[in-house]
């Protein structure tokens, strides 16, 4: 009985956890797009490396992840990395640092975080729906506003790429919009492109929250392989033994 009881309270709480959750997500209204990420994809993952160094490591670091490694795993050669990667003067050996100077740290109101294990705090999704919702807002210090972080105290990093993106409706109050749309001809991709190279940032960032994974994947299938073959021989093996006993 004081099970059943204890069963019941357990099932309530799961379920005014889970509402609160649904109330809680829909505080945002932006309609999120789904994305599906590969890290196995190395092309993409060196792509969003590029585009990482050259449009957010200004600001942002990496500091537990390493050039080398970075460089290994995404197939990178070591001299390529160092002419292509490092504009900080640092060894290759050396973490992922910002070359940004301290005194320039407040200027956003706030230091920019680090972002090696943003897509594990936040999710590929958010991320993604994050670099693909800025959008022109005189009221705001840098003339930029973002649909999923209102008020955001980062630049459109990527303006340049995707153009000027504003929102779309005739009238509107503030957040409510939830429509935006890019000044034609004025970035230097058309939208396909932007996508991509959102897509590959979000990519890179989702491999260097756990690097590890491309190793346990690749192993992953070995073991499958492994336990593939053994089923084989247990069933042989298996068959033999029974055969004398019928
Ligand atoms: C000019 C400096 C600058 C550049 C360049 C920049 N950012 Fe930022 N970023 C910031 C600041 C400052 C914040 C903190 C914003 C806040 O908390 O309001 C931030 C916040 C973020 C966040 C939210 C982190 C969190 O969990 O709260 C993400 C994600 C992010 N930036 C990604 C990027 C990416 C990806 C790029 C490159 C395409 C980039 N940033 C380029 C300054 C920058």
């Amino acid at each position: 009985m004081v099970m059943k009881i204890r069963v019941y309270t357990l099932v309530t709480v799961c379920f005014l956890l889970a509402s609160f959750n649904i109330s809680a997500s829909s505080a945002t209204s932006w309609h999120m797009e789904a994305i599906e990420t590969n890290i196995a994809d190395k092309p993409s993952l060196q792509r969003g490396a590029r585009l990482y160094i050259g449009y957010c490591l200004g600001c942002h670091s990496l500091q537990y992840q390493r050039y080398e490694r970075t460089a290994n795993d995404l197939e990178i050669p070591l001299d390529v990395a160092l002419d292509s990667m490092i504009f900080t003067g640092q060894k290759i050996g050396g973490l992922i640092e910002t070359a940004m100077p301290e005194e320039s740290k407040n200027w956003f109101g706030g230091p920019p975080p680090d972002l090696t294990m943003v897509a594990r705090v936040r999710g590929n999704e958010w991320l993604y729906n994050y670099l693909k919702t800025f959008y022109v807002d005189e009221s705001r210090p840098f003339g930029v506003n973002n649909k999923v972080f209102p008020n955001v105290g980062m630049p459109h990093a990527l303006l340049e790429l995707q153009g000027i993106p504003r929102e779309a409706c005739e009238a509107h109050s503030e957040m409510d919009c939830l429509e935006l749309k890019v000044d034609e001809g004025s970035g230097v991709y058309d939208a396909d492109q932007y996508d991509q190279a959102v897509y590959d940032i979000v990519n890179f960032l989702d491999y260097v929250g756990e690097p590890s994974r491309l190793e346990r994947e690749r192993l992953g299938i070995y073991v499958l392989l492994f336990l593939v073959i053994l089923g084989v021989f247990t069933y042989l093996l298996n068959r033999e033994f029974w055969k004398d006993i019928h």
